[in-house]
């Protein structure tokens, strides 16, 4: 049986430190922030509190009854007015918080004065409607500036919010709905979405059909969409938001919260069960978005900061809206696909709009480099400085592409990882002071405290994998899950309850230099021959060759190995399969990682299940490769991927 020590094979020798003028300009720029922050952790979240605006100061700055975390204790403030308000008084008045582009092209600029301004009538319009304080609000927008206006306006009357993205199902978003007890929906008539268009209205109508969210009383829709599709309106209780938001007061003043009062729920789906409702508080969680904001992406007063997150993941959450705004960013939103019209609309984002900070994932990065060099190489991208990645492990070969083709080999990249759960970025490098390593994460951000152990929960030694794990709460950690404070105890607790150790669900290894190689949901590695085999290792090895744009492996049950690796693979625009790429790609694992490495099957497949936010369902793939039924694909991005890969596996065995 396995002790839960992961072997690692990759070996990545690239290095890169910070150049010297990125590093004399950095907002962290001391490397004594780690040891300040390690030798008294609540004293340097303090001075990131400090950061804020508070109505009240606290009198405790962490209260741990394990595993229940409260921050700023007695401190008062409010979540907008920390993203609006303090800006007003000083030259960020007219400074663009939110340049948007819709997908048709349509654009929207919306100063801070400007945005309070529609924060303030949004509040006024949800007070009206009898949303009050602890109230919960589902929205269900596409990536529009009312969504951030809706996130905000909760936010400013002490309403929890529960975004819900806007490519889930009816049933989906009907299951959110229920479970928050949400008195009210904010919706759109549509978005757009590859040229077409999202019926969101229709589907909001779906869900509540039959009274069965007895608990929702009103519903507001945003007119995005307008003669091009018509909606069906309640008159008990739809309204339309620009009509609502007239009629509301000029001004709504920001509720006083307490640090412990809720910010948002959010529905992580994971690979099992019912979804989980993360939720999430205000002093805390505000402090360590910020925090990051500044000194993760060195975030300056002139920089155009784009992450491509859409709202309805934690990433849109905390550097879509509360990191950036809290910090006084110019932020700019996409409403549609990275490949429409033109498979380098991301490209002409950034050259249009000057984006100087760009933020998104290991999915999207593998995409581009499927399509090829020449879409960004036709546009001028010399206004970014600073790149980020979050939500997968980056291959290195994803990351020298990124640091060539996007970044022109001058910016610094920041690895970021961190979950919904834990609120904000845990683990990045700090751009002026970390060399960076292709695929390493980097170290825990100062204040935060991260072990690698094994099964028992006793460390492991540098350089061996094992299981990722948090040794002290954090100001942005969840507080438990809405309605389920068992499930929290049990999901995240239990594990290593003798050590009071956060399980992550990760596997990880530490470097001797104390960077971190994130190996992948500890539910995909693999177990060959007795040798456990991360699967990220394995992908990454794929994805260097040449003709290889994209890679799932997963371990399937074989009789004599226990598992046996299969290989689904993604080719670059132009490579065809053959028998002899098969015989190179398990040839190239085998020298790069060793023989017990090479996979057993390699299938080439033009597209890969994942789910909406892009992640590959290895449990689907094993599914496939067992020749079981397959399991709920309600969560994928495309359920015909899966029925199709499957055909051609059982053909492929047969
Ligand atoms: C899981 C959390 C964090 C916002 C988006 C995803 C994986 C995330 C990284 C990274 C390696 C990463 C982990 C984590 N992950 N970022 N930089 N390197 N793995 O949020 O949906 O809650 O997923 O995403 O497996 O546990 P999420």
């Amino acid at each position: 049986m396995s002790d839960g020590t992961i072997e690692s094979h990759l070996e990545e020798a690239r290095r890169f430190p910070p150049s010297p003028a990125f590093a004399a300009q950095a907002n962290a720029g001391d490397p004594a922030v780690y040891a300040a922050a390690e030798a008294d952790p609540e004293a340097w979240w303090a001075d990131q509190a400090r950061q804020l605006d508070w109505m009240e100061p606290w009198t405790q700055v962490l209260d741990w009854r394990p595993p229940h975390a409260r921050w700023f204790v007695g401190g008062r403030l409010n979540v907008s007015a920390n993203c609006l308000d303090r800006h007003l008084a000083g030259p960020r008045r007219n400074k663009a918080a939110i340049i948007f582009e819709g997908e048709p092209g349509d654009r929207r600029t919306l100063t801070y004065h400007e945005l309070w301004r529609e924060v303030n009538r949004a509040a006024g319009a949800l007070k009206q409607l009898g949303v009050g304080k602890g109230d919960r609000v589902t929205i269900y927008l596409p990536m529009v500036p009312e969504a951030v206006i809706s996130m905000l306006a909760c936010a400013r009357i002490g309403a929890i919010h529960s975004v819900v993205f806007g490519g889930f199902s009816a049933t989906s978003l009907r299951e959110r709905i229920q479970d928050s007890g949400s008195k009210a929906v904010i919706t759109a008539d549509g978005g757009w979405r590859r040229g077409a268009m999202v019926p969101l209205k229709q589907a909001v109508d779906e869900a509540l059909a039959e009274g069965v969210c007895p608990t929702v009383t009103a519903v507001l829709v945003v007119r995005r969409l307008g003669a091009l599709l018509s909606v069906a309106m309640d008159d008990g209780r739809d309204a339309w938001w620009h009509e609502a938001l007239a009629e509301a007061p000029r001004l709504c003043p920001p509720e006083p919260m307490d640090a412990e009062d809720g910010l948002f729920i959010l529905y992580t789906s994971g690979s099992t069960g019912k979804p989980k409702g993360v939720y999430h508080t205000s002093g805390g969680y505000l402090t360590q978005a910020q925090a990051t904001m500044r000194l993760v992406f060195d975030l300056k007063d002139d920089d155009v900061y784009w992450c491509t997150a859409d709202v309805g993941w934690v990433t849109g959450h905390s550097y879509v809206v509360y990191g950036p705004l809290s910090a006084g960013a110019t932020v700019l939103i996409y409403e549609g696909a990275p490949d429409w019209p033109e498979r380098d609309r991301f490209w002409e984002l950034i050259e249009t709009h000057g984006v100087s900070i760009f933020y998104t994932a290991p999915t999207a990065i593998r995409s581009f480099m499927k399509w090829g060099d020449q879409h960004p190489a036709g546009r001028d991208l010399s206004s970014l400085r600073l790149l980020g990645s979050v939500g997968e492990p980056i291959n290195p070969e994803a990351w020298m592409w990124y640091h060539r083709q996007i970044g022109g080999g001058r910016c610094p990249i920041v690895d970021t990882w961190w979950q919904t759960e834990t609120g904000a970025i845990m683990v990045s490098p700090l751009p002026g002071l970390t060399t960076t390593h292709p695929g390493s994460a980097g170290r825990p951000f100062p204040g935060i405290a991260v072990d690698v152990v094994d099964e028992t929960g006793a460390a492991v030694p540098p350089g061996e994998g094992g299981l990722l794990a948090i040794r002290r709460p954090w100001p942005a950690m969840l507080r438990t899950l809405w309605g389920n404070d068992e499930r929290y105890r049990q999901v995240y607790w239990s594990k290593f309850a003798a050590q009071g150790l956060y399980f992550a669900g990760d596997g990880a290894r530490r470097d001797a230099d104390g960077n971190l190689w994130l190996l992948g949901r500890v539910d995909d590695i693999m177990l060959v021959a007795g040798h456990n085999i991360s699967t990220m290792e394995v992908e990454s090895a794929l994805v260097e060759h040449e003709a290889v744009a994209e890679a799932a492996v997963i371990g399937r049950a074989h009789d004599v190995k226990g598992q046996a690796i299969a290989a689904f693979v993604t080719l670059k625009e132009g490579r065809s399969p053959s028998g002899e790429l098969i015989a190179a790609l398990r040839r190239h694992v085998g020298e790069r990682l060793g023989p017990i490495c090479r996979p057993d099957d390699i299938l080439f497949s033009a597209e890969l299940p994942k789910t909406r936010s892009g992640k590959i369902m290895r449990r689907l793939l094993r599914d496939i490769a067992e020749g079981r039924a397959l399991g709920d694909v309600t969560t994928l991005a495309d359920p015909s991927v899966v029925a199709g890969l499957k055909d051609r596996y059982e053909q492929h065995e047969g």
